[in-house]
C-alpha cells in the first residue's frame, strides 16, 4: 500500500492500494476512532456495488452507521441533493463528533465534502474514491462544491477530508467510458507537471498513474491550499471545460470537457502570443489516441458567457493557465475583453 501525507492545515493521509475496502473500518478507526456515527453517502450505482462491504467493515469496528443514496450522475450535484443530505443528518441527530463517508466518484465526493464543510459549520469526512477521476484528482485537496443553475461548482468550500482510501480494485467495475473520463485529469497532471507520466497513461499503468497524480496534486495543494495562486495551474482546460459541461446540460462528462478544453486553451495561448509553443497538436494526438472526442459544438460567445463564471476571475481580469511545454505551465492574467478573443482564437483550428 502506498501512503501520502498531505500537509495541509489539517494534515491527512491518502492510502492507495488494493483489496482494502473490506478493511475500511480498521483504517478509519486510526484517525476517527469509534464509537461515533458514520453516515455513508453514495450514488445509486456505487451503492449496489460497494456499500455493503463498507458498511459491514464499519459496523465490525464499532461504528453506528447509516446510509444515504442519491441518483447517480452530475445532475444530482445540486442544491436539492445537498439539502436532502443536510436534513437527513439533522433528522438522525448527527453531531460534530460524527462523520460522513463519501463512497463514489467525483460527484459523490464533491457533494459530501460540501455537506461536511457546512453541516454544523463543519464535521469530519472520509473520501473513498471509486472512479479514476476521483482517485487522480477530486478526492484529494479538499475542493468541495455543488452546481448552481448559473454554472458549475459555484457553491463550495475548501474543506479537507480526514482520510482518503483509494482501493484500486473498485475500478474494475468501471464502464470503459468512465475509465477514459478520469484519464483527462491525469493527462492534465502530465501537462502541468510531469511529461513522463504520459507514457504510463498510454501503457495503462493505472496504479502508478494514480500515485503520481496524487503526489503532483499534493505539491500544488501544500503550496497553495486555498487556491489563490499556484494551485490554479491545476485548472488547465477547465475555463473552457466547465462551460462545455454546462452548455451540454452535463451530457458531456467532466473528463471529456476538460480534454477538449485543454486543446482549445493551448491553441489560444499560442495564438495570443502567451507561449512560444503550440501544444494543441500534440495534445490532440495524445487525447484522440486515448479515445477522447475533442470536437466543440458551441459558439465562442456561448462559451464566453459561462467562462465569466470561472473562479479564476478577479474583477475585470481572469487568470488563465498557459502551457509552455508538456510538463510545465504558468499563470497569466488577461482582461475579460481578451478572454473573449482567447476563446475565439482557441476554437479556430486554422
Ligand atoms: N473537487 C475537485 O477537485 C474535482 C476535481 C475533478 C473533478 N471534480 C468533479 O468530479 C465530478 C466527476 O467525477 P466522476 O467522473 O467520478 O463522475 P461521477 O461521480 O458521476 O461517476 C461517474 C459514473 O461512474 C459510476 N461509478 C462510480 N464508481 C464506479 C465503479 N467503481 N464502478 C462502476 N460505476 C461507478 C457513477 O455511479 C457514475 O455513474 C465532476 O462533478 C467534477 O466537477 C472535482
Amino acid at each position: 500500500m502506498k501512503k501520502f501525507l498531505l500537509s495541509t492545515g489539517n494534515p491527512y493521509e491518502v492510502l492507495i492500494g488494493k483489496d482494502f475496502l473490506k478493511d475500511s473500518g480498521f483504517l478509519i478507526n486510526k484517525c476517527l476512532p469509534s464509537p461515533r456515527k458514520l453516515c455513508v453517502i453514495t450514488d445509486s450505482n456505487v451503492n449496489t456495488l460497494y456499500a455493503q462491504t463498507l458498511l459491514t467493515s464499519l459496523k465490525d469496528h464499532g461504528y453506528e452507521t447509516s446510509k444515504i443514496v442519491f441518483p447517480a450522475g452530475e445532475h444530482s450535484k445540486n442544491l436539492t441533493t445537498y439539502l436532502n443530505i443536510m436534513e437527513a443528518l439533522a433528522d438522525e441527530g448527527f453531531t460534530r463528533s460524527d462523520a460522513l463517508v463519501a463512497l463514489g466518484g467525483g460527484v459523490v465526493g464533491d457533494l459530501v465534502g460540501f455537506a461536511a464543510a457546512t453541516y454544523l459549520r463543519g464535521i469530519a469526512y472520509v473520501q473513498i474514491p471509486t472512479t479514476y477521476m476521483a482517485a487522480v484528482d477530486s478526492a484529494v485537496g479538499g475542493k468541495t462544491s455543488i452546481n448552481l443553475q448559473n454554472g458549475k461548482n459555484l457553491a463550495g468550500a475548501i474543506w479537507q477530508p480526514s482520510l482518503v482510501l483509494c482501493d484500486c480494485d473498485t475500478f474494475e467495475t468501471l464502464p470503459p467510458e468512465k475509465r477514459l473520463d478520469g484519464l483527462a485529469e491525469a493527462v492534465k497532471s502530465a501537462v502541468v507537471s510531469d511529461a513522463s507520466l504520459l507514457e504510463h497513461i498510454k501503457a495503462g499503468d493505472y496504479e502508478y498513474v494514480i500515485e503520481r497524480c496524487v503526489s503532483i496534486k499534493k505539491s500544488f495543494v501544500e503550496a497553495d491550499e486555498r487556491d489563490y495562486g499556484l494551485r490554479q495551474i491545476l485548472g488547465f482546460g477547465h475555463t473552457i471545460g466547465h462551460g462545455l459541461e454546462k452548455l451540454s446540460s452535463y451530457t458531456i462528462p467532466h473528463g471529456q470537457a476538460v480534454a477538449a478544453g485543454m486543446v482549445v486553451e493551448a491553441r489560444a495561448a499560442y495564438k495570443m502570443g502567451l507561449t512560444q509553443t503550440d501544444l494543441s497538436g500534440a495534445l490532440t494526438e495524445i487525447l484522440t489516441n486515448l479515445g477522447f472526442h475533442l470536437h466543440v459544438n458551441y459558439s465562442a460567445e456561448d462559451i464566453y458567457h459561462y467562462a465569466l463564471m470561472d473562479k479564476k476571475i478577479n474583477g475585470d481580469y481572469i487568470t488563465v493557465v498557459i502551457p509552455d511545454t508538456i510538463g510545465k505551465c504558468h499563470l497569466h492574467k488577461i482582461s475579460l475583453t481578451d478572454l473573449r478573443r482567447f476563446i475565439q482564437v482557441g476554437l479556430n483550428p486554422a
